[in-house]
């Protein structure tokens, strides 16, 4: 009863900020992902019958307290279903090309939910086992697939069965995802609390979930014809929104520091310089860039001389969630 399993970290295009259920952990909106080849969680769980209780490790260390409980309520899920009764040991290890800043719950819980169905012999059927990612990490969900996914918004007839889907393959469209590290560390609102956060107290909550359905519209759209400069514009416009959201918050919610600043103004730069790359941002102070893979490596190097940007990574398209 011990699997493993390989999942990457996705960046959402259109972005999922906003839950219609916070229990069941449903997203209020649509949103559209592509997963990377780089940034890479590898994940073994093994049901034991000598083990009490679930000892869970990540990168060497022991884990405990609210991180603990989210990956026991994915074993909890997986024993119920397989009607299993016995505690797991678990390894996990991210093999992120740069230590801090990019630790992301998308690979974890994609590996996580993958390698303990395989481990407790249940049918390994993607949507399934995106459902379970969904539930622990919403945007895990969409790692369970290779290339761009999208996880629809949810409703309460979907509660437990809301899943991605797949859009395209990694082959569809040969674009880099150019990741500028800015300030390393912990992010100083977890995406979780600055949702809730938003929703209670945010004036343009309500304009949130009434554009981004819309930008998710125009992003797809774009996405199947490869129009670098439809998902581009819908892309960007689907960070501001969600930013602006989350600035106007109470107590406001600020991810941006200065190098994050001096990278999306490089990113203005290179377009004006006739250079199709377009940022996007996650709950943090990192800046994401899309462009075409020709353009990747000067997009780079423009990243690479932004103030304070520390590190730049050139990503690829990759693939979904692989059992070992
Ligand atoms: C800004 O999936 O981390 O990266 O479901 O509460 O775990 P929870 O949130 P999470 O939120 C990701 C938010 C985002 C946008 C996105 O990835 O779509």
């Amino acid at each position: 009863m011990k699997a493993t399993a390989r999942a990457r970290a996705n960046i959402a295009l259109s972005k999922y900020w906003g839950k219609a259920n916070v229990e069941l952990n449903l997203p209020a909106v649509p949103s559209v992902s592509l997963t990377l080849d780089k940034l890479l969680t590898e994940t073994t769980v093994h049901f034991r019958s000598d083990l009490d209780d679930d000892r869970i490790s990540l990168d060497g260390t022991l884990v405990q307290g609210r991180p603990r409980e989210r990956v026991v309520a994915v074993l909890n899920r997986i024993r119920e279903r397989a009607k299993l009764d016995r505690a797991a040991e678990v390894w996990s290890k991210n093999h992120f090309p740069t230590a801090a800043g990019l630790a992301s719950s998308a690979s974890g819980f994609a590996a996580l939910a993958a390698a303990a169905t395989a481990a407790a012999d249940l049918p390994f059927r993607a949507r399934e086992v995106s459902a379970v990612a969904r539930q622990a990490s919403a945007s895990a969900a969409r790692s369970i697939y290779g290339g761009f996914a999208e996880l629809p918004r949810g409703t309460d007839r979907s509660s437990d069965t809301l899943a991605a889907k797949p859009l395209h393959g990694e082959d569809h469209w040969d674009v880099c995802m150019v990741i500028a590290l800015t300030v390393l560390g912990p992010k100083e609102v977890s995406s979780t609390e600055g949702m809730e956060r938003s929703r209670r107290s945010s004036p343009f909550y309500d304009a949130w979930l009434d554009a981004a359905p819309k930008l998710n519209r125009r992003l797809k759209a774009g996405l199947r014809k490869r129009d670098l400069v439809a998902v581009g514009e819908a892309m960007e416009q689907s960070t501001t929104a969600f930013h602006a959201t989350a600035f106007a918050a109470h107590p406001s919610i600020l991810y941006f520091q200065p190098p994050t600043i001096a990278a999306l103004r490089t990113v203005r730069a290179l377009r004006n310089r006739g250079i199709g790359a377009y940022a996007t941002m996650d709950a943090g102070p990192h800046v994401k860039v899309l462009c075409e893979a020709s353009s990747a490596r000067r997009v780079a190097g423009a990243l690479r001389k932004a103030e304070g940007v520390q590190k730049v990574l050139i990503t690829r398209p990759g693939s979904g969630v692989e059992l070992r």
